[in-house]
């Protein structure tokens, strides 16, 4: 496939069939994923693949600390967000909503337990660093996270980054023995789309390149 054909199609899939990916495959991605440019060429991402009953049990463990704390999507904001972006966010959710509805499913409840759950994707990716790093390194494993979303598209496979368990990075670490000194970033969720699914059907918008852009010439 071409990049601009990769770029134009990839977006997040929010429910997996649970068919198993050859572990290759998923090396074959990842092995793309590791071109990412990083600053000084240091490389400062690390990977966790969870499949199998592990993956369930993550996904389990993570709907359990959901239930009990009811963090949901954004955390650790400091400051209320200017309205552009908030106004952006509740068009995505209000123009996902009709997708919800004919599911017949509550928004915010197959959401937070959805990302949870990696919605049910057989993979879970999660994508560490270690805390010696400043901040500024994230930038680094941002784009190692691009990549993999366009690598898998590539490969077939469907993606949906997952920031909504790293407010249960504790879980996470305890149940997969992740050492102290290593923060978990972000989450990938790596599958086939159930194309059953209505929320599948979703394409979310952009806004138009003005409002993003100022030129200094
Ligand atoms: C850093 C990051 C964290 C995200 N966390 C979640 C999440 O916890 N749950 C979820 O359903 N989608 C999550 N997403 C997916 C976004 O909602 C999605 O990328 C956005 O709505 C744009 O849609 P698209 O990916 O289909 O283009 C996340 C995306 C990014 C980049």
């Amino acid at each position: 496939m071409d990049l601009l054909k990769v770029i134009k199609e990839r977006k997040s899939i929010r429910a997996f069939k649970p068919d198993p990916i050859p572990k290759g495959k998923i090396e074959e991605i990842l092995r793309l994923t590791i071109h990412a440019p990083s600053a000084i060429n240091l490389q400062p991402w690390e990977f966790i693949i969870v499949t199998g009953e592990e993956k369930e049990r993550l996904g389990r463990r993570l709907i359990k600390a959901y239930k009990e704390k009811q963090i949901s999507c954004s955390p650790g904001n400091v400051k209320p967000l200017p309205k552009t972006y908030g106004k952006r966010g509740a068009k995505t959710l209000e123009l996902m909503k009709p997708f919800f509805e004919e599911m017949g499913v509550n928004i915010d409840q197959y959401i937070n337990e959805g990302s949870c759950n990696f919605y049910g994707a057989p993979v879970a990716i999660l994508i560490c660093l270690d805390d010696s790093f400043p901040k500024a390194r994230m930038v680094d494993v941002g784009i190692a996270l691009g990549y993999l979303v366009l690598a898998a598209h590539e490969f077939g496979l469907w993606t949906c980054p997952n920031g909504l368990i790293i407010a249960y990075e504790d879980e996470i670490k305890d149940l997969l023995n992740i050492p102290e000194n290593k923060n978990v970033v972000i989450g990938v969720a790596l599958g086939y789309p159930d194309s059953n699914i209505p929320i599948n059907r979703f394409k979310s918008q952009r806004d138009d390149l003005e409002k993003f852009i100022r030129w200094i010439e």
